[in-house]
């Protein structure tokens, strides 16, 4: 059975690999500055002894922003998405947020939908925010949901 814990500065190897595989947009350095931060809370998904996923959380004054969750690839559809975002509401919610903010590509259609599953709203767009290696770009949608 899988199950998550808070990572440590030990996870570091394991949650490079999945972020290489994944977005390749963080470097070694802000990853392991993220994992430092005193404001951020990650959290590991671990199955039998391997790390299959991660989440990371910022947390400030009421307020909370998801900052990255991402499985990996062998293991989505699963549940695993859902399991880790539950973690980081209750999380947020138990620490005192009243509000949860995320970003999100608009062309991530599977993070759009898992995110709309959870009531999460659009409140904004940030236009072409994202700008891809072929030249194309895409908006982020900034979404939130109330806790409380
Ligand atoms: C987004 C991500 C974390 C989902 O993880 P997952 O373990 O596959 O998600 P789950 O199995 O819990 O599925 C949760 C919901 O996501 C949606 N979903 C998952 N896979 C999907 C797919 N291939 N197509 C459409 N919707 C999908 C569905 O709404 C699903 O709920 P449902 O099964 O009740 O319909 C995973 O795809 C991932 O790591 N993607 C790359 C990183 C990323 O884009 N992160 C989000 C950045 S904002």
């Amino acid at each position: 059975m899988v199950k998550i814990r808070r990572a440590t500065s030990g996870d570091f190897d394991a949650i490079w690999e999945l972020e290489k595989t994944t977005f390749g947009e963080e470097t070694e350095e802000s990853l392991k500055r993220a994992l430092k931060s005193r404001t951020f809370v990650y959290f590991v998904m671990i199955d039998d002894d391997e790390i299959i996923g991660y989440a990371g959380l910022n947390e400030l004054l009421g307020e909370a922003e998801i900052l990255t969750i991402m499985i990996e690839k062998s293991h989505r559809q699963q549940g695993y998405g859902k399991m880790m975002l539950e973690k980081l509401l209750s999380h947020a919610k138990n620490n005192g947020a009243e509000k949860i903010f995320l970003e999100v590509d608009e062309h991530n259609s599977v993070a759009n939908k898992l995110y709309s599953s959870f009531g999460f709203k659009e409140l904004m767009r940030r236009e072409n925010y994202y700008l891809y290696k072929d030249g194309s770009k895409a908006d982020a949608i900034i979404m939130s949901k109330k806790l409380v």
